[in-house]
């Protein structure tokens, strides 16, 4: 077959990995890659590279992708989804790998919907596609947020203030929560956990009673300012606050052991189901086991909320 493999939407460390697994087992059953440049658009002016055994290596260990990301939002037209069919079928590409999110999976479905096979890699650090315990970069992502908090805390502690911390995650809180719990935040603000702010207050003002130097609070990009966070608990509480957006910061990086192992499983993992005829599904880790689900099914299934939610009561 001649496969193809693209990543789009947001770039996640461990990406690369996927690619170079793709590569190198397509090229072990005798299939022919071909890299497509910055997501979606490269399928649309045709920016198609062969990679090769050889071509893949030494990006094991590097962040972002080699191949380029992009958002391209006209992609949800119909034309445009059939264009990028037309180009495909052009370089004699029998079948299309995607890397990213969910709205890269929404690209897929609707590939797979005018009859060209697709399979999925999910690959954002968000973690915030159903169908797989982990997605791509999201295990880096919460290391770099929590080698921040573990900064922040030194400061905040030799000046006894409170420490807000706000991660990426979009509308998913998995970021904030695993990496606040590594951290040993005081409280944990996600999507899936709001706050109450008058409480949350409240067991501030009481640490402070009983002598605790410092407070964290780790919080999901876009619940509210965080920055007119620390001025209102600057207020009701006896701690000086600050604010600290770590932004972009946490998309970057080398991937870690395991988003370079998750990345090699799940692009070996993509070949091995198009062996198999299997298509219009995505990949995914479930108990450590590699499993796959339509990409239709993981598009309208919703994350349980996370146990760990629990934990985070007992342990703060
Ligand atoms: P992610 O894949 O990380 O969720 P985006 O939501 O930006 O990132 O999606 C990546 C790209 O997938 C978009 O720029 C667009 O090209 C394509 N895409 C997103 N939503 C759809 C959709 N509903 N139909 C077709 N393509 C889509
Ligand atoms: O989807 C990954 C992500 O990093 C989100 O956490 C964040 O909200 C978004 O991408 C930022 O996207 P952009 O690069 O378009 O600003």
């Amino acid at each position: 077959m001649n496969i193809a493999v693209l990543t789009s939407g947001g770039d996640a460390p461990g990406m690369n990995a996927a690619i170079r697994a793709v590569v190198r087992s397509g090229e072990s059953y005798g299939h022919k890659v071909f890299g497509i440049k910055d997501g979606y658009q490269g399928l649309l002016t045709n920016q198609l590279i062969r990679l090769t055994h050889r071509s893949v290596s030494g990006f094991l260990a590097k962040g972002g992708t080699f191949l380029g990301t992009a958002r391209v939002p006209e992609f949800k037209n119909k034309e445009v989804q059939l264009q990028a069919i037309n180009n495909l079928k052009k370089h004699k590409i029998d079948a299309l790998i995607v890397i990213g999110g969910d709205g890269t999976y929404r690209g897929a479905q609707a590939l797979v919907d005018h009859g060209f096979p697709c399979i999925g890699i999910p690959g954002t650090i968000d973690n915030d596609i159903a169908g797989t315990d982990f997605t791509l970069g999201f295990h880096t992502a919460v290391e770099t947020i929590v080698d921040a908090i573990d900064k922040l805390r030194d400061t905040s502690q030799s000046h006894r203030r409170c420490s807000i911390v706000e991660t990426m995650g979009r509308k998913s809180g998995d970021l904030a929560l695993y990496a606040g719990i590594c951290g040993g935040a005081e409280f944990i603000i996600t999507p899936e956990n709001p706050v109450d702010k008058k409480g949350m207050f409240k067991t501030l003002r009481a640490h402070k009673e009983t002598g605790r130097r410092h407070a964290i609070i780790v919080i999901t990009e876009n619940i509210l300012n965080v920055h007119d966070l620390a001025e209102e608990i600057t207020k009701e509480t006896e701690f000086s606050a600050r604010a600290t957006i770590l932004g972009y910061i946490q998309r970057g990086g080398s991937p870690c052991p395991e988003d370079r192992i998750l990345g090699s499983r799940m692009g070996t993992y993509a070949i091995e189901l198009l062996n198999d005829g299997i298509i219009g599904v995505g990949v995914g880790v479930r108990d450590s086991r590699m499993i796959h689900l339509p990409l239709n099914h993981i598009l309208e299934a919703k994350r349980p909320r996370n146990e760990m939610y629990e934990l985070v009561k007992k342990v703060s």
